[in-house]
């Protein structure tokens, strides 16, 4: 892509407001913008890397044996009296009626709507175990939207659920998602901890979740540096690791993943049985596994930046590259940029080719900012000694190289760190 062309709107401060480092770099490096409190328009660059994420989980869902499938956003207020989280969900929900007078709301999660598919499918234990899951918009009325993204109204959520005929099943199916959310959360570049919730939230059920830690994490953990014991904060006062009696230390997060084995809680209410080998009719035993897929942006900004800008890990960031021309009216500098260009987008990469006007110095910011990993600088100086410099964004490291073999030297960068 040529920068010239591009929507790639930067800006040099952040709004007063943006209080999350994540949330000021975002819209400075011109991927996001609030239309209203809560709510965002992601740009093309905040897009490219949000269908980055949006593959990584695609790869390790399919891998565990899950199957997409896309639910409605429009779900009727119905199916929620039925679990009673009508009531419960109150508030958070957005509501609305339709010209036929149609009780709905825009989806904040999807238990009911899932649970009554399958209710409607699955009638026999030939049938299961079965694991479905979708990437999706959902809606919350937040008493506080915070942070950006990182808080939002509407955000983007993987959301899976297993069935399974008996705990055995469903323990199985857990452990598969466990695996591969520690993949996912790998892969996408942060470091995170696991929560082993306590028990007795939601009925007793097991639950783990995924916390990023990072200085704007609104949820605060205990955690054991002896031995790794990770739990919630939910009371006040002082407390030791029930494993090695060491003192927990506390610690800022961001809730990224939240899996849970929920048992009969909705096939309950909402009747989803199967017949077993006796022909006996038993109750549906579910799990539930979410990914703020959205939130994860945030959270990887939050662990991959420094005062300059991102710092995006390879797999996540919108370009493998970025070509920076330093004197865009020099023809042999500029002609080089192109042939950089198009000779490592033939080898598949993903490059930004800076050909905007404008000084060197406003160039550099910007390249600090957005955050590419690898940075290809073509300037007179170099040139005069056929040299050609490559910048490596985390690093903060430049190798001088022949011009000649610059992308050779950029293939064997890349990778190497992949
Ligand atoms: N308002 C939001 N904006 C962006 N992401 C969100 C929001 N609410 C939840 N998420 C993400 O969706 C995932 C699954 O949703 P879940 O219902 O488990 O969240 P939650 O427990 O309500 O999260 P939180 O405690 O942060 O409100 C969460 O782990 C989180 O990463
Ligand atoms: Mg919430
Ligand atoms: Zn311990």
């Amino acid at each position: 892509m040529f920068w010239s062309k591009a929507f790639i709107p930067t800006l040099k401060e952040a709004p007063q407001d943006a209080e999350a480092a994540s949330h000021k770099l975002l819209l400075r490096a011109g991927m996001i913008r609030m239309l209203t409190s809560g709510v965002y328009i992601y740009l093309p660059l905040g897009l490219m890397v949000l269908n980055r994420i949006e593959t990584i989980i695609r790869e390790e869902m399919d891998a565990s044996g899950a199957q997409e499938l896309l639910l409605s956003c429009i779900q009727p207020l119905e199916l929620w009296k039925k679990t009673g989280r009508d009531q419960q969900l109150a508030e958070t929900m957005i509501r609305f009626q339709d010209r036929r007078g149609r009780n709905l709301c825009l989806g904040p999660t999807h238990e009911e709507v899932i649970t009554e598919l399958v209710k409607n499918h699955v009638s026999s234990y030939r049938q299961l175990p079965v694991v479905l899951y979708q990437i999706q918009t959902k809606f919350r009325d937040e008493i506080r939207p915070r942070f950006g993204i990182i808080r939002a109204c509407e955000f983007v959520m993987k959301d899976a659920y297993s069935f399974d005929r008996d705990q055995k099943g469903l323990e199985k199916n857990y452990e598969v998602m466990f695996t591969a959310y520690k993949k996912i959360f790998t892969r996408c570049g942060i470091k995170f901890l696991i929560t082993e919730a306590d028990s007795g939230i939601m009925g007793g059920s097991v639950s783990h979740e995924f916390m990023v830690p990072a200085q704007s994490g609104e949820d605060i953990v205990l955690f054991c540096k002896k031995c790794d014991f990770v739990k919630t904060l939910t009371e006040d006062k002082e407390q030791k690791c029930p494993r090695c009696n060491t003192p927990l230390e506390k610690k800022q997060t961001i809730e990224v993943g939240h899996i849970f084995q929920l048992g009969t809680k909705y096939s309950k209410a909402l009747g989803a049985c199967f017949l077993d080998e006796k022909g006996e009719q038993q109750t549906i035993i579910m799990g539930c596994y979410g990914i703020g897929v959205s939130r994860l942006i945030s959270a990887i900004i939050e662990q991959n930046h420094d005062e300059d800008g991102i710092i995006w890990p390879e797999d996540i960031s919108p370009f493998d590259v970025l070509i920076l021309p330093v004197q865009s009216s020099n023809e042999e500098v500029v002609g080089l940029a192109k042939k950089y260009y198009s000779e490592l987008e033939k080898k598949g990469f993903r490059v930004l080719l800076d050909d905007r006007e404008g000084t060197a110095g406003v160039k550099f910011k910007d390249a600090d900012l957005i955050g590419i990993p690898l940075r290809v600088t073509i300037g007179e100086k170099n040139l005069q000694k056929g040299e050609v410099e490559i910048g490596l964004r985390r690093e903060k490291k430049i190798i001088t190289v022949d011009k000649n073999s610059v992308v050779s030297k950029i293939a064997g960068l890349i990778k190497k760190g992949s």
